[in-house]
């Protein structure tokens, strides 16, 4: 038998397993929102979701929360199960000990801050002094001590956002959903707020999913990012590993800016991808093992043999493309083109550049602020900065 101690230590704070949930439209149609998830969060991790509109972020979300009640699977918290289709188990959304802040502050604007703050733990029957004197605290560590009295409309949009999430943390819920938080706050606040936020998930430690369309709050605040394509997980790993081995176009694009270059053939050698590219003779590295592309084993792309018309596309970050001011690359260098630079856009410590080269138009990060508009430049990229993937 394990250990208990053990056991307990590594058991996941969410356990989402195969959870599909399907929703009628009024038309009479089925859209699949959530397509057989299985997602576990360890204790203490915040996990990012993130994908474009209408992917399916909201509706996990309320099916952990148990807003809404999923088709399939099980979801377990803490270990207990909270929804289980086969069992026919379903624990209501007050009995869940979750937390949860939306984009919409959702705040009761008849309350004072502090019962706007307080309202879980009365929910839970907390006595009038302790719910005060917890009230206070969490005000106090998101920053807005002395503020109790006010009615939150009184307030700024960053402070009500501050409010929001007093009243998701104010019972320790283990558990604590966030819905897009930041998205309603300007971009000054915004950046101040997901500091806090990466503090206080240090300091109090709970485990959550994080709902965001935006990459830097998904990179900055979240421990693993999932990335969510048509209801069902398109990739999951570190902000990093997702970044750095995007596995397929989709989340290349979704996570970071990303150049595409069209790819006609592609062949091995050796180690390297040949890829007969809009930018000419592109040599690519060694290529992680994606399910989407795979050049020497993906026969349905035709790459081995060859011919990739509109299959396969090279990505690369406009971080990993080299400009040096000259006419011409140097003699059978790889990955080396003429281009000329035909805007500039400054960005304080960075220069985003649009760089021509032939009919190919590449966007350019650069440390190098002096290369104006018309500059002849030599572009390089280095073969193991080029992905090769599925076009799709
Ligand atoms: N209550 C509902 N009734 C019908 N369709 C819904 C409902 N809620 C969500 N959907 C549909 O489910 C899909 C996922 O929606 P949602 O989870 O809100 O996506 P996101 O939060 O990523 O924008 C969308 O196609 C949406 O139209
Ligand atoms: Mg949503």
């Amino acid at each position: 038998m394990d250990d208990p101690r053990g056991s307990r230590a590594t058991r996941p704070a969410i356990d989402m397993r195969r959870i599909s949930k399907r929703f009628q439209r009024v038309s009479g149609s089925t859209t699949v929102a959530i397509d057989e998830v299985s997602l576990s969060v360890a204790p203490g991790e915040l996990v990012a979701v993130v994908g474009p509109s209408g992917c399916g972020k909201t509706t996990l979300l309320r099916c952990l929360a148990g807003l809404e009640r999923p088709d399939e699977g099980e979801i377990h918290i803490d270990g207990k199960a909270v929804f289980d289709s086969a069992r026919r188990k379903f624990t209501p959304p007050e009995r869940r000990e979750i937390g949860m802040m939306f984009q919409s502050y959702a705040l009761w604007p008849h309350m004072t801050v502090a019962q706007n703050v307080g309202y879980p733990l009365r929910c839970r029957g907390v006595s009038g002094r302790q719910t005060a004197a917890r009230v206070s605290a969490i005000l106090a560590t998101v920053g807005l001590a002395g503020l109790e009295n006010e009615p939150p409309n009184r307030l700024s949009g960053g402070q009500q956002q501050r409010v929001a999430l007093a009243r998701s943390l104010v019972a320790e819920p283990s558990v604590v959903l966030f819905d897009e938080p930041l998205s309603n706050v300007d971009a000054r606040v915004r950046e101040e707020l997901r500091l806090e936020l990466v503090q206080i998930h240090t300091k109090l430690g709970f485990s959550g999913l994080y709902v965001t369309h935006d990459q830097e709050d998904a990179m900055e605040v979240c421990d693993r990012l999932v990335v969510l394509k048509g209801g069902r997980i398109e990739q999951i790993g570190t902000p990093a590993e997702v970044y750095r081995a995007p596995r397929t176009t989709y989340v290349a694009e979704f996570v970071g800016m990303v150049n595409r270059v069209g790819v006609s053939a592609a062949a091995y050698e050796g180690s390297s991808v040949l890829l007969t590219s809009d930018l000419g003779r592109l040599v690519a590295a060694e290529q992680p093992a994606t399910d989407a592309a795979d050049p020497a084993t993906d026969t349905t792309t035709g790459a081995a043999s060859g011919s990739a018309d509109g299959e396969l596309t090279a990505l690369i970050r406009p971080e990993h493309v080299r400009l040096a001011a000259g006419q011409a690359p140097p003699e059978g260098a790889a990955n080396s083109w003429p281009g000329t630079v035909a805007f500039s856009l400054f960005r304080g410590s960075w220069m985003q550049y649009l760089v021509r080269i032939g009919d190919v138009e590449l966007s350019v990060l650069s440390a190098d602020h002096s290369l104006r508009p018309g500059t002849a430049v030599v572009v390089s990229v280095a073969p193991e900065h080029v992905m090769v993937r599925s076009a799709r």
